[in-house]
């Protein structure tokens, strides 16, 4: 039988080849956990130990191609970046208010993409690197990632508007098709200038990656979010490749999965396909619908929302995007507590795409101790909403509004909302006549059956749990 060390394996190697196995098990158990919002934080513990395992190993066990250990030098230049980025990371996470998370997300996201494409370029010409192709992947994905991340920030801050016009779609084509010829004449033609070609494809990119973003507007953002997510995983994994490192490989495959997944959920929820997103109808905003009249809308009082609240039987709350900046997800669970203790049934329904990052209406309810089967997805609450008696809309707007359903010229048309208009009675909870991400009227709030109860969503759930507590 060969031995390892005739085969020139050492004890290291192996060692080193198991860590990642072990690493790549507890990137799926952690996936496995952050799929509950219960567990999703002992899921995020289980990836980072796999990760942390796979850093310290590499550092310790990993070996040039000529064998060498990393020199000491590198070592400390290592460990050094890596306790800079983590000092910074921990200081920006403990800091960032709950409603930018969306932002932070993808700011981290377009960090990880640079470094991928950073990877890539450093890595080009290489002869002990892995394919030509994977390379240049890897710097062309990595780049759209970061800058198309940075751009996706920028409109979530509200710091970057939509910029759209027709003839973006074109300049878009023409630098995706500058891209691809590139990048083959890279390939095949193994041409003189090549680096010169490559740092030329790196800016493209870069370009792309905003030209991508910027005209991709309003209600259409959580789908390119998670697309771009999947880019940076993507960008990973070929960085992984370049490195032949399996648990880059696979913790980029595993995001990059992970993303798609998600792009296609996303997809769904808007009932647009990746397509239509990406080149089609762009939301754009605009006013009331055609022919449609805003109508006038009628407000109600503390005293009477707590009565009708109070002594009716079925009540659906709608959360959306204002109830998590007025983080008044505790004072609507205390509101809840009140209303099931005098018998009344209560359920929330959740919009996939409510708020600003996917599933942040079930995160920000788990932290208010919401119980989880409470929470009704929206094709399961949809078919019982003519039976609700009080349908109460909490800082929700484009996820409610009937225009998705009945304006075709609207640029929501299509997308499947939390039917509130077919409840019984409508209270909606916003600070004024605010318009939502979409930036369109919603005539939900001239319906009839509407009654607006105007404030800051806080103020005004503490206001009635005061009520209803004197009651
Ligand atoms: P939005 O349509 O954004 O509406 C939020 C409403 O909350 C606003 O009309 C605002 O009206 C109100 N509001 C803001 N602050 C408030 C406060 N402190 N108290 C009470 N009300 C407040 O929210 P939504 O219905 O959740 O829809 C989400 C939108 O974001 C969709 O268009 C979705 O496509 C988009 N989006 C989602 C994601 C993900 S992944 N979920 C990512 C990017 C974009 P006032 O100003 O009048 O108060």
């Amino acid at each position: 039988m060969v031995s390892l060390h005739e085969l020139g394996v050492t004890q290291g190697d192996v060692i080193l080849e198991i860590s990642y196995l072990v690493a790549a098990v507890l990137f799926v158990i952690g996936l496995k956990l952050l799929s509950h919002p219960e567990s999703a934080k002992k899921g995020n513990g289980w990836a980072g130990a796999g990760m942390v395992l796979a850093i310290i190993t590499t550092l310790l066990l990993h070996k040039g191609p000529n064998g060498n250990p990393i020199p000491l030098a590198n070592l400390a230049v290592i460990i050094g970046t890596i306790l800079v980025g983590t000092l910074i990371g921990w200081r920006v996470a403990v800091k960032v208010k709950m409603t930018a998370m969306p932002q932070l997300v993808s700011f981290f996201n377009a960090t990880g993409g640079a470094a991928s494409a950073l990877v890539a370029i450093l890595e080009f010409g290489n002869p002990d690197n892995a394919s030509l192709l994977v390379t240049l992947l890897g710097l062309i994905i990595g780049s759209i990632a970061f800058t198309g991340s940075m751009i996706a920030y920028g409109k979530l801050d509200g710091k970057v508007g939509d910029v759209f016009s027709p003839v973006m779609r074109y300049v878009n084509i023409i630098f995706l098709l500058g891209i691809v010829g590139i990048t083959c004449y890279v390939i095949l033609g193994n041409p003189d200038q090549a680096s010169v070609l490559v740092y030329a494809l790196f800016a493209l990119a870069l370009v792309y990656g905003v030209t991508f973003v910027l005209p991709i507007g309003g209600a259409d953002m959580p789908v390119v979010i998670s697309l771009l997510n999947s880019f940076t995983g993507i960008a990973a994994a070929m960085a992984g490749f370049i490195y032949t490192n399996q648990a880059m490989i696979l913790g980029g495959i595993f995001v990059g999965a992970a993303g798609t997944i998600l792009t296609i959920l996303m997809c769904r929820a808007m009932n647009r396909s990746l397509m239509n997103v990406i080149i089609g109808a762009f939301g754009s905003g605009g006013a009331a619908g055609p022919g449609k009249e805003a109508g006038t809308v009628k407000e109600i009082s503390l005293s009477d929302a707590s009565v009708l609240l109070y002594y009716t039987q079925k009540v659906v709350i709608i959360p959306g995007y204002g109830l998590a900046v007025a983080q008044a997800q505790h004072i609507c669970s205390e509101l809840d507590k009140l209303l099931s203790e005098n018998g009344v049934d209560v359920k929330y329904a959740i919009h996939p795409v409510a708020g600003r990052m996917p599933g942040h209406m079930n995160v920000l309810l788990a932290e208010a101790d919401v119980p989880y089967e409470k929470l009704v997805e929206m094709d399961d609450i949809n078919p019982d909403m003519p039976n609700v008696d009080v349908a109460v809309v909490i800082g929700a707007n484009d996820v409610v509004n009937p225009a998705a359903l009945d304006e075709p010229g609207s640029p929501i048309y299509g997308m499947p909302i939390i039917r509130a208009n077919e409840a019984k009675n409508i209270i909606v909870m916003k600070r004024g006549m605010g318009k939502g991400y979409a930036a369109i009227e919603n005539h939900l709030f001239f319906n009839d059956k509407t009654r607006m109860l105007f404030g800051n969503a806080k103020d005004s759930l503490q206001k009635l749990v005061t009520e209803i507590k004197s009651m």
